[in-house]
């Protein structure tokens, strides 16, 4: 019992070389049908990836130091974010490590009943961390703050939205400050598992020399398609996205995974 070799070649590294800072190793990693759909626009949770590709991702939450996410996944399908889908530990082992929940969460619109928290609560999971933006003494926001803590959960405030997205109403907490403060409080690595806008945000994130942000890209392609009511990412990728190569495929159940690692900025 052990993670598939797709996720061991590209992933050992991490341990190998581990993350010297400021950022944490970050993988990007999300499932998606053949026409790039990622989810449903209708609010319902779309399950892309089969039995065997979900282990696959519960083994690649072994292999990281926290798992994040945006605040519309949180919302949309109240995820546990835990390895419940892999075989119990053999008898004497120790339990599988379990990443850090990490939210993006601008507005702390997080509900304190959210399994997160609620699991977290019972002891079946490790204490979410909620990233916001500076909550001031603006008198909703700290009521939703308190409320978050009263839950459990440790609220993170970074200054600096990187910029709000009007016609849309989005905030987007800036990616590179919050990657150095997660390696601040001794997360050396951060699978960052969707959705759509949080997905174009890593892709387009880079560091002060130009690098990607993203170090690995493991992504799963479920043999369906969604059709128009889907949720792609595609358009938040713009014409910035870094190149990666190509590392490994493996057809694990009746999904293709494909593994590739961000190239060095030219
Ligand atoms: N197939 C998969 O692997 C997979 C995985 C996860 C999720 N999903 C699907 O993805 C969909 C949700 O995607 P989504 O785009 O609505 O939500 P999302 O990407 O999970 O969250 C986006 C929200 O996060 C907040 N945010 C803060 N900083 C951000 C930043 N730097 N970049 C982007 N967002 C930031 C913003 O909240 P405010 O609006 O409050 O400002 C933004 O609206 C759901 O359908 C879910 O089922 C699919």
């Amino acid at each position: 019992m052990s993670p598939p070799a797709i996720l061991t070649d590209v992933l050992s590294r991490y341990t190998t070389t581990p993350a010297l800072g400021p950022y944490p190793h970050v993988t990007l990693t999300f499932a998606q049908s053949l026409d790039a759909k990622i989810g449903r626009r209708n609010g319902s949770q779309l399950i892309l990836s089969g039995k065997e590709s979900m282990i696959m991702t519960h083994w690649m939450r072994t292999m990281h130091g926290a798992i994040l996410i945006g605040i519309g996944t949180a919302l949309n399908d109240n995820p546990q974010l835990n390895t419940r889908h892999l075989p119990p530990p053999p008898p004497g082992a120790a339990p599988y490590h379990l990443p850090r929940p990490v939210i993006l969460d601008a507005h702390l619109r997080l509900p304190p009943t959210c399994k997160l928290l609620v699991n977290y609560k019972s002891g079946t999971g490790r204490r979410p961390w909620v990233i916001c933006a500076t909550v001031s003494d603006d008198p909703e926001r700290t009521r939703r703050l308190k409320a978050l803590e009263n839950a459990g959960a440790r609220v993170i405030q970074v200054s600096g939205l990187a910029a709000d997205i009007m016609d849309e109403g989005v905030s987007t907490l800036p990616i590179p400050t919050i990657l150095e403060a997660l390696y601040a409080s001794g997360i050396h690595s951060v699978m960052v598992e969707g959705g759509a806008r949080v997905i174009g945000s890593f892709f387009s994130a880079k560091t002060p020399s130009g690098d990607s942000i993203v170090d690995s890209l493991i992504v799963t392609v479920a043999p369906t398609f969604v059709g128009e009511d889907g949720v792609g990412y595609g358009q938040e990728l713009g014409k910035k996205t870094q190149g990666f190569e190509y590392v490994k495929a493996e057809l694990i159940g009746r999904d293709m995974v494909v593994a590739m690692i961000a190239t060095p900025a030219l």
